[in-house]
């Protein structure tokens, strides 16, 4: 098929990480901002797309563009196979046992939205859901607004200073009306990795469903589905150098059969009479209308793309990006950062004092580096950590010692000029 050149489904690592080969396949990098070469550090809000993405995505619209799963002709059955082979490229990156634990969602917030409210219909008054103080309002609304609907009560999983989950007080948290625990692999705002196995451990003793939100984890860190036995994972395709407006819903074992359907409508279902209706077997029962046909087949190439390179040397670079950083920022005079966990991947969120953080962002914007800053949605957390807001460098594959130098010294100069 044309849109898929590679000569393996797979992408096995085939090189050592090569940066500038892979900052090649990045077109936007070559862009310059305000007169300066980009230096993208927004990559937690979202990822840049390599060609190999780019081209998966148009080669389907050039070439074998139909809707799927109903056709009957060439180009449906093309796009179909694509479609489902995509769904095969997620089961093996997070080694799920089976396709139909997979659903494609429109991003982690809409499969966070199904599984509340699929997952939430067999739950009463006074049953318990456990989030973490950490969330992004992703993993909070959609309980928060079950929650009031139902009757529940949402109960916070601490987080301390360094902004690590307090697993003690997680365990204790746990009784016999907890429904469901569900917390973030990684934070979008502190860059902690909540040990995932620990937790695992807490809600397996108490027979307690888990739920993991992947979106910032998935990119950063090999996941197994099969090795976690977590009930629930999410992640989302545009933070994994894959398209916007594509996600993932796993659902462990039976769970797909069990749980009622999220949305109505073709595609989820099997017969409809006037009186009564039959659902399709899952996943395709929790996918109601036309998918994004085009967006989940980028989603498979851009893992196919990201399993090329050798996950662990992806970490190591990205750590040392970090650390670079870290120490440079180090010696600022007023800069305070938001999350010193000891696990932690490759974010920095920040303070400065005497500084708005949007100011920050709009000052290293000049010097063409592209940062967030504001809430993160991650409001709670704010407040928790005893700010309105931060700055946030996020770092990915395709950035260099020599970029988080650049911004480094932007932000000297930000200090400069704001204080
Ligand atoms: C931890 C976390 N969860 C959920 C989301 C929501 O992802 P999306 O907007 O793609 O649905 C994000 C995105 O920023 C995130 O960082």
């Amino acid at each position: 098929m044309t849109a898929q050149p590679e000569n393996s489904r797979t992408g096995t690592p085939t090189a050592p990480l090569n940066i500038p080969a892979i900052r090649d396949e990045f077109p936007i990098l070559q862009r310059e901002i305000n007169g300066k070469p980009l230096v993208y550090l927004d990559n937690a809000a979202s990822a840049q797309k390599p060609e190999f993405v780019i081209e998966s995505v148009a080669g389907v619209y050039r070439s074998y563009y139909a809707n799927v799963h109903r056709g009957l002709h060439t180009l449906a059955n093309e796009s179909t196979e694509a479609f489902e082979l995509a769904r095969d490229d997620v089961r093996r990156f997070i080694n799920a046992a089976r396709t139909e634990e997979i659903v494609f969602t429109r991003g982690s917030t809409e499969a966070i939205n199904l599984l509340a409210h699929s997952f939430g219909q067999g739950l009463k008054a006074g049953d318990e859901i456990i989030i973490s103080r950490m969330e992004h309002h992703s993993n909070i609304v959609p309980w928060r607004i079950l929650a009031d609907a139902k009757g529940l009560t949402l109960r916070w999983a601490d987080v301390n200073a360094a902004g690590e989950l307090d697993y003690p007080q997680l365990a204790d948290m746990v009784n016999g009306d907890t429904k469901l625990i569900a917390i973030s692999h990684m934070s979008n705002v502190l860059g902690t990795i909540n040990h995932a196995e620990r937790i695992m451990e807490i809600a397996r003793s108490a027979g307690v469903p888990v739920l993991f939100d992947g979106s910032q984890s998935a990119v950063h860190i090999p996941v197994d589905m099969q090795a976690l036995g977590c009930d629930f994972f999410v992640f989302t395709g545009h933070k994994l150098y894959g398209p916007s407006g594509i996600g993932v819903l796993y659902a462990r074992g039976d769970w797909l059969d069990r749980l009622p359907p999220f949305m109505g409508g073709g595609e989820m279902i099997a017969d409809v009479y006037e009186d009564r209706l039959t659902f399709a077997d899952p996943p395709h029962k929790f996918e109601a209308g036309t998918p994004p046909i085009a967006d989940a087949i980028g989603l498979g190439a851009a893992i196919r793309w990201l399993e090329r390179h050798d996950r662990a040397a992806v970490m190591e670079h990205e750590r040392a990006l970090m650390d670079r950083a870290v120490t440079g920022m180090a010696a600022i005079e007023g800069v305070r950062m938001i999350g010193t966990a000891q696990d932690k991947g490759a974010i920095i969120s920040f303070a400065m004092e005497g500084a708005h953080p949007h100011d920050i962002a709009q000052i290293l914007d000049k010097y063409g580096i592209a940062v967030r800053a504001g809430h993160h949605c991650a409001q709670p957390l704010m407040r928790h950590m005893g700010v309105s807001a931060t700055a946030r460098a996020s770092f990915a594959i395709y950035n260099t010692i020599e970029e988080a130098d650049a911004f480094v010294d932007a932000l000297k100069k930000a200090r400069d000029f704001l204080i």
